[in-house]
């Protein structure tokens, strides 16, 4: 018989039919990716509310994806179809899916160029191949502002240099890992609702959306050249009844203001508290109230 335990980002296999302790150290994947609204620390409230047993899992607005690689690092999900409307985002995890030795040769070459002069300049070079437009995606990632990801209205990346000391460019363990993660997975760019099309009964399908601003300035929206408004916010609503009425698992994280209480008034509704680390200005960090929704 095999325990896990977890030992950080690490798992510790203990085999328990020997007079011995066999330990082999398996690096567990974890985001890739610093993300806007990651759900990292809110990960036990997440696990505590899975529902028991689901089949294939959905997560149609990935991000970071911190639920999916809790989840298979657990290894209780067998089949994922991850999706974001960010083209950027998802052309990354495609390349950490299938072409990960190779990305990871383009970042050694980027992993000691964290200074301010050469961050613009990469900013502004436009690769074309794939490769080469992930790694630089990754470089930005961590050397910029809070790891922010913004586009001007042309869906061009604008967020200043970081300034951080030691920047994790290059992470080749947990790269790894993620792609061999990545490997029972389908990745799409498309909208939520065309994403969860294929959820059949007894899916579980995780919904974590921009979230809906609780005040009006602080509307960090904008993950990719459309922002995500109310009206998205009451079509997310339908698709999650829908999903309902199909028999599926269904749970959704949003903010704690009346419009997403209102949406979801028939569902069971938790308050999290959550830490703020990435908002517009930069200066809202500490703990805030989350809704918390499932139908089950
Ligand atoms: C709150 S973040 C998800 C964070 C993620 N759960 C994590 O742990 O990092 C919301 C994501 O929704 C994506 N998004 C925005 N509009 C979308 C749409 N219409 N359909 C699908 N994804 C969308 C954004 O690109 C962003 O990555």
């Amino acid at each position: 018989m095999n325990n896990l335990n977890s030992v950080g980002t690490q798992c510790l296999i203990t085999n328990q039919n020997r007079n011995y302790t066999e330990a082999i150290l398996i690096v567990k994947a974890t985001p890739f990716v610093k993300w806007a609204g990651g759900k990292r620390q809110l990960l036990s409230e997440l696990d505590y509310s899975l529902p028991k047993t689901f089949n294939n899992y959905f997560e149609p607005f990935v991000g970071g994806g911190a639920l999916f690689f809790h989840l298979k690092s657990k290894r209780i999900v067998n089949k994922a179809i991850l999706n974001d409307y960010n083209p950027d985002l998802v052309g990354v995890y495609k390349i950490v899916k299938n072409d990960v030795n190779a990305l990871i040769k383009e970042l050694a070459s980027l992993k000691y160029k964290n200074n301010e002069e050469t961050f613009y300049q990469i900013r502004k070079e436009q690769p074309s191949q794939p490769v080469k437009k992930a790694a630089q995606f990754l470089y930005l990632n961590k050397t910029a502002f809070n790891g922010l990801y913004r586009v001007n209205s042309k869906g061009k990346f604008n967020v200043p240099f970081g300034k951080y000391k030691n920047p994790k460019i290059l992470d080749e363990k947990n790269l790894l890992a993620v792609s061999k993660a990545l490997q029972i997975g389908e990745i799409t760019c498309l909208d939520f609702e065309q994403a969860i099309e294929k959820a059949k009964k007894e899916d579980f399908v995780y919904f974590d959306p921009p979230y809906q601003p609780i005040s009006k300035t602080s509307n960090f929206t904008s993950y990719t050249t459309k922002d995500f408004t109310e009206k998205d916010q009451e079509r997310l609503s339908q698709c999650f009844k829908k999903l309902d009425k199909k028999g599926c698992f269904v749970m959704l994280s949003n903010s704690y203001v009346p419009l997403i209480k209102e949406l979801y008034k028939e569902f069971n509704q938790k308050i999290v508290m959550a830490g703020r680390t990435i908002n517009c200005n930069g200066n809202g960090r500490g703990k805030i109230k989350e809704l918390l929704i499932t139908n089950y």
